[in-house]
């Protein structure tokens, strides 16, 4: 009550003051018409404002945002569409020598940032909050049960929770270690076959590679739901429909790049994305369903659960706004990423490691010599002896660094306006990582188009042309380490 009592007086007494004033400025300046200082306070107000609004100006402009990233020049309303051709990595690195490590390119009517610097990605990471999400494309929202992946779901408390669990229920130690015997007796399956019926024929090694990890992976995700001939059945519907929403997700749909279009799906994608998506969804579902089925009455101990199980469990919480309880789409969402990421990336760089080491027999000499000194002629090869191969290991890490199985990574879209390096990269943009470009970059790399296990002679040298081990790490890293499993260990759950 006082306080209002004495804001008021306060009022009063200063507009008072000011009538005053006035009346003073008046008596003193009797001889001056009211019309004058009527026209005097009006240029003085006017002059006030001029020097105000150019003072502002002047501010906003010192605070200006900094430009757009340079780039090439398209055609209208396509843009740059037509100049790309069907390996983008490769031709976005060209690009590169042209306008430097961070360039924008219009296709069709959306803007497309490309970045190739390691100092660069390191500030995308520094703003890792905008920068969580990933553009959706028509195909991914689809295939992506409505962005209820790991993927492609928008940042927020439900993009937490679905790494958290992915991270810590299905990638943890405890629960690979639980599963090591099936991956054990798949590889011991895949090379007794080789041995038995290719001993001295041709083996397509990529096909191999594939049968061999979609295997292993199914069974990791499902193991216990389809056996023998059923279960060979559904992993090879699987493999289908996995590789063909990868295509789909791959092509480059018009209906994205120019959306007043997308009405009339020009290319019939969308049409074509709903028919596999369809067939996708009955698949899966088929299985959750079942599992649900033999599940009733039929507890499983926790070691023996496939990351099925895991999922529905977390499930069957049915509090969905709890910490860790999933919804049905969500489960589908996580075994289709792992299904579709997992394969064949896994079997993809399998293949480049080989196909590598038989184009250069002194490395694949040097991993035999190094398997003969830690493994024996004997024994076979086990996951716990992978920390001793340290030649292998360097190998596979080539293998990464030259074909990067996802050269360009997921692209991002910032949530908001920022800027990264000298340029800003507006809101809604697509940004892509070009990783390929960076781990064949001559200015980091000695030789970087040579295949040299030797790390001694191949690291990459840090800013100073020093060599340095750490930043083969930190460049090969988006492509070793997921990005949900780093963003945990940098604590970002607590
Ligand atoms: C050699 C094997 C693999 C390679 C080269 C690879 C590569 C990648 C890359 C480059 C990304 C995108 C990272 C980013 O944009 O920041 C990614 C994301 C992802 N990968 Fe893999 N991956 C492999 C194996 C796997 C496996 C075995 C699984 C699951 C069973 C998996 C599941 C995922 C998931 C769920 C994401 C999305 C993570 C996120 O959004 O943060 N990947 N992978």
């Amino acid at each position: 009550m006082v306080i209002a009592t004495s804001s008021f007086n306060f009022t009063c007494i200063a507009s008072s003051t000011a009538n005053l004033t006035w009346l003073r400025m008046e008596e003193a300046n009797g001889d001056l018409q009211q019309g004058e200082l009527v026209v005097e306070a009006f240029v003085t107000i006017i002059a006030v404002s001029i020097v105000a609004f150019w003072l502002m100006k002047k501010g906003n402009k010192t605070r200006q945002a900094a430009p757009l990233p340079p780039g090439p020049r398209g055609l209208p309303v396509i843009g740059y569409l037509p100049f790309l051709g069907i390996h983008l990595h490769k031709s976005f690195t060209q690009l590169a020598r042209d306008y430097g490590p961070i360039y924008k390119l219009w296709l069709g009517h959306k803007l497309y940032v490309v970045i190739s610097s390691p100092s660069l990605v390191k500030q995308v990471r520094d703003h890792d909050v905008t920068f969580a999400d990933r553009y959706p494309s028509t195909a991914s929202k689809i295939i992506s049960f409505g962005r209820n992946d790991i993927a492609f779901c928008p940042y927020g408390a439900e993009w937490r929770k679905l790494r958290k669990v992915f991270v810590r229920e299905l990638m943890s130690s405890a629960r690979l270690n639980a599963s090591y015997v099936l991956r054990k007796r798949h590889v011991e399956k895949a090379i007794k076959d080789v041995y038995q019926k290719k001993t001295g024929k041709a083996l397509d090694f990529g096909q191999f590679a594939f049968m061999l990890i979609s295997n292993t992976v199914l069974s990791m995700l499902w193991g216990s739901t389809a056996h023998g001939e059923q279960g060979e059945m559904l992993s090879s519907q699987i493999r289908g429909v996995a590789e063909e929403s990868m295509v789909l997700q791959g092509a480059p749909n018009i209906s994205d790049l120019i959306p007043s279009l997308a009405r009339f799906d020009l290319q019939g994608l969308e049409r074509k994305i709903h028919v596999t998506f369809r067939r996708l969804d009955q698949i899966v579902s088929s299985i959750i369903e079942e599992r649900r089925k033999l599940g009733e009455g039929n507890s499983v101990g926790e070691e023996a659960k496939d990351l099925l199980q895991v999922l529905l469990d977390l499930n069957n919480h049915g509090d969905y706004a709890a910490e860790s309880s999933i919804t049905d789409n969500q489960i589908k969402g996580i075994l289709v990423d792992s299904m579709i990421g997992g394969t064949d990336t896994t079997s993809t760089t399998i293949e480049w490691t080989m196909a590598e080491l038989m184009q250069h027999p002194d490395a694949m000499q040097k991993v035999h010599k190094e398997l003969d000194e830690v493994i024996g002629r004997s024994n076979a090869v086990e996951e716990f002896h992978l920390p001793r191969l340290h030649y292998l290991e360097a190998a596979i890490k080539e293998a990464f660094r030259l074909h990067p199985a996802l050269p360009l990574l997921v692209p991002r879209c910032p949530t908001e306006d920022c800027q990264i390096g000298r340029y800003t990269i507006p809101k809604g943009a697509t940004v892509f990582i070009n990783a390929y470009a960076m781990h064949r970059d001559p200015q980091l790399w000695d030789s970087p188009l040579e295949f040299r296990p030797d790390w001694e002679k191949g690291l990459p040298r840090d800013s100073h042309g020093r060599e340095d081990a750490q930043l083969h790490s930190s460049i090969t890293a988006p492509l070793i380490r997921m990005e949900a499993s780093s963003w945990v260990d940098r604590g970002g759950f607590d």
